[in-house]
């Protein structure tokens, strides 16, 4: 079998080898890279010229970020005009932002502005749904809206970097951070990853209103220890290169100015300390010649995870892997120099990384206007931003259950509507993790939205039933009962508050938290169609509501405009068009489940499962199953990933494949047809998915290579194609090198992981 090694064209010579001669005393420019344009030849010129002019204090002083204590007190102002400080983290007030650039540009001596730093994660003061549920909307066009006018806010005070996107894959909904992420997927998260980036960076990132974009965190972060944040890491190289580092490759590779390094360790090194990582994957083999930021402390948790003894360790070790920029620790600050002059770190390793941050500094053009006027910028939460959100939330709606047609609702039949729960009319809830910025004044409730929706004729009944989403004790339900006895319907809003996700808010337990379960059940009782919308930062385990409900639409954290967007599902304005980012599981046990799985040898089926309720007893050990599952929850999950349902009646027919047999360089097309068979227009994301039967190490059942969200009329049907070129089926192999090799490969079309419409291929060698 002769197989293709991919010598990864996009791979560039890192510029630190290019630029040879450029560290040494007498500074020149003695070669620039192929790839390189007239504007990046000018910004490497300069980079050249900054560093022969730098003292050693200053290029240190570059690598450091500091969090802004507020205002310009003196210490502060003393610094920056020091040059003591390339980067200040959550300054939020143009004038203060200002202030702070007119100081590093006036009165520091070679004049370098500052990079103004902010978690600008799903939106500033106009909050987009959280980047799960915008994962959920798999529109990569939607999503660059979102981070487009997310930076255009950010940028009225003066924000020119922003720490997003989150990019860690991650299969565990325990985990806090699967909020701030895409899913689990490599390649949709790659996808939605490059549309983040370019929406932040837009196509000048020198223009007025872009601001760097920094993919984090690298690497691996999203597999932390049963979902217990800021854990340690089990990944092996080859499943770190196949499926953690593709949607960094993706980025970097199109130009995303900076990535974050993680607080985890991996195989034993932190993140923050990773040469291997930050040096020979990200530098050597990718050819980055950006700029890294540490996280938060994390150089200096170096000795909390016990991989050094004390900070100037830390330092010597982060700037040797090639951390460039430190957060907030002073490592860097006040280490990096005795190390230097030790001869321990060599002022050429230090050139390298003040480089990357020279870099980022020059494509964001701060040097030649490092200040902000709000007036050249769009009226922040201006209605054109209020539609994006709208938009972004009404796709990222992932209909789950739609018992006899139970949605959407007929507001002309209805007379009163009893709307339930506490997640009903909370303007901050309804926005998510990481909304430091986010407007909750700006926010349209589910409850105030159903309210427009329906108007004056039908009555809404509306009760909390719970203080929170965690509230024990039954005292609420009898109003809510009684609410629910006089509707026609009953729509419950449930879920989990924002701080219940994110950063440091892990669950071990992903049921609806509090008496939200014992609710769902009450209210079953009053023989109403009942209608669950459930607002949360992560999938949560609901199969203990499902039979209860007659129809169940997740609605992520929303964001701003979640309000109407639920109203307009709820009501057949719109039907929902999301699909699931991430699988859901049945029960915690089942995690880490994904679609994605190898088949294992002994991989269950239908005939094989077993539940533990029906073994025999004293059954002989090897009578049943004997296949890869669990005897209480099957091998199946509760919603595969790729599943959502629509108010539209989608079938897949006809896939078809244009070669039996494609060569190396051939490209392949799938064709299936996409048939809307019912009475209403609707989105469909059509989904292409690859089997490669036999690897040199072995491949998952399913991956995702291709998606596209169609739109069709009632009885409209088309024919919808995917192109697959041998690069598309590359993968790491046992010696660590991207490869594709020749055999047979299955394809199928449809409207979800699950999908049974299959075709096949063989791919020949040369
Ligand atoms: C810690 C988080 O891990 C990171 O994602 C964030 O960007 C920084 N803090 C800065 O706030």
């Amino acid at each position: 079998m002769r197989r293709r090694r991919h010598a990864d064209s996009s791979v560039r010579k890192p510029a630190a080898v290019l630029l040879v001669g450029i560290f040494c005393m007498n500074v020149s420019l003695t070669a620039v890279r192929a790839d390189t344009t007239s504007a990046d030849e000018a910004i490497e010129a300069r980079v050249v010229e900054l560093i022969g002019q730098m003292t050693l204090r200053e290029k240190i002083g570059q690598m450091v970020q500091i969090t802004a204590p507020g205002g310009v007190p003196e210490d502060l102002r003393n610094a920056v005009a020091a040059g003591e400080i390339g980067s200040i983290l959550n300054v939020v007030d143009v004038d203060t932002a200002n202030e702070l650039q007119r100081i590093a540009a006036e009165q520091s001596r070679l004049g370098i502005p500052l990079l103004l730093a902010r978690d600008v994660i799903h939106g500033f003061n106009t909050v987009l749904p959280i980047p799960l549920g915008q994962a959920a909307t798999w529109n990569p066009e939607l999503v660059e809206r979102g981070a487009r006018i997310a930076a255009l806010e950010a940028a009225t005070v003066g924000v020119n970097w922003t720490f997003a996107p989150m990019i860690d894959i991650t299969r565990d909904p325990r985990w806090g951070r699967i909020a701030e992420s895409f899913g689990e997927d490599p390649y949709l998260t790659g996808q939605l990853a490059v549309a983040m980036v370019d929406g932040f960076q837009g196509d000048d990132l020198a223009a007025i209103g872009t601001i760097a974009a920094c993919v984090k965190h690298f690497a691996g972060y999203g597999a932390s220890e049963a979902g217990r944040d800021y854990n340690t890491t089990n990944i092996p190289e080859n499943e770190l290169r196949n499926v953690y580092l593709p949607p960094f490759k993706a980025t970097v590779d199109a130009g995303v100015v900076s990535l974050m390094a993680s607080f985890s360790d991996i195989d034993g090194v932190p993140a923050s300390g990773n040469r291997f990582l930050m040096q020979e994957v990200l530098r050597d083999e990718w050819g980055f010649d950006g700029l890294v930021v540490s996280d938060w402390v994390s150089i200096e948790q170096l000795i909390d995870h016990g991989f050094a003894a004390d900070l100037r360790e830390a330092a010597f070790k982060a700037a040797d892997a090639g951390i460039n920029m430190e957060m907030v620790s002073r490592a860097y600050a006040d280490h990096l120099a005795e190390l230097v002059q030790e001869g321990q770190i060599g002022v050429a390793r230090i050139d390298e990384l003040v480089a990357g941050i020279l870099r980022a500094k020059l494509g964001l053009g701060l040097f030649e206007n490092p200040f902000t006027d709000p007036a050249e910028l769009p009226e922040i939460a201006n209605s054109d931003h209020l539609a994006v959100a709208r938009e972004a939330a009404l796709q990222s709606l992932v209909l789950l259950r739609n018992e006899g047609g139970a949605l959407p609702l007929d507001a002309d039949a209805l007379d009163t509507i009893a709307v339930i729960g506490p997640m009903a009319d909370d303007p901050y809830e309804q926005l998510g993790t990481w909304i430091f910025d986010g407007d909750p004044s700006l926010s349209v409730t589910p409850l105030q939205a159903i309210r427009d929706m329906v108007g004056e004729r039908v009555e809404i009944r509306h009760v909390r039933a719970l203080e929170t989403t965690r509230s024990r004790g039954t005292e609420g339900f009898a109003e809510a009962m009684e609410a629910a006895a006089e509707a026609d319907a009953v729509v419950l809003l449930l879920g989990e508050e924002s701080i219940l996700s994110g950063e440091a808010h892990s669950r071990a337990n992903i049921d609806l938290p509090g008496s939200q379960v014992e609710l769902v059940h009450r209210l079953r009782e009053a023989g109403k169609p009942v209608i669950a919308v459930i607002l949360a930062g992560r999938p949560l385990t609901v199969q203990n509501i499902l039979e209860q409900v007659d129809a169940l639409l997740f609605a992520w954290h929303p964001g701003t405009m979640g309000g109407p967007a639920i109203a307009d599902v709820l009501f057949g304005v719109e039907s929902p068009s999301g699909k699931l980012p991430v699988t859901f599981p049945k029960m915690v046990g089942q995690i880490p489940i994904y679609y994605a799985q190898k088949n294992t040898g002994k991989p269950a089926t239908p005939e094989t499962w077993v539940h533990l309720d029906d073994l025999p007893v004293r059954a002989v050990q090897s009578a049943h199953g004997m296949t890869s599952h669990h005897l209480d929850a099957g091998y199946t999950p509760l919603f595969p990933f790729g599943f959502g349902l629509s108010y539209a009646q989608f079938s897949y027919s006809d896939i078809s494949v244009s070669a039996d047999v494609i060569g190396m360089e051939e490209t392949l097309t799938v064709a299936a047809v996409v048939s809307n068979d019912g009475d209403v227009a609707a989105d469909e994301v059509v989904q292409l998915y690859v089997r490669d039967l036999v690897g040199d190490v072995t491949r998952p059942v399913r991956e995702l290579k291709g998606f596209e969200r169609v739109r069709l009329n009632p009885g409209e049907s088309r024919t919808v194609t995917f192109e697959l070129d041998a690069a598309a089926l590359a993968f790491y192999g046992q010696d660590m090198t991207l490869i594709t090799e020749p055999g047979q490969f299955h394809v199928w079309v449809g409207g979800s992981s699950d999908t049974d419409l299959r075709a096949e291929f063989t791919l020949a060698g040369d």
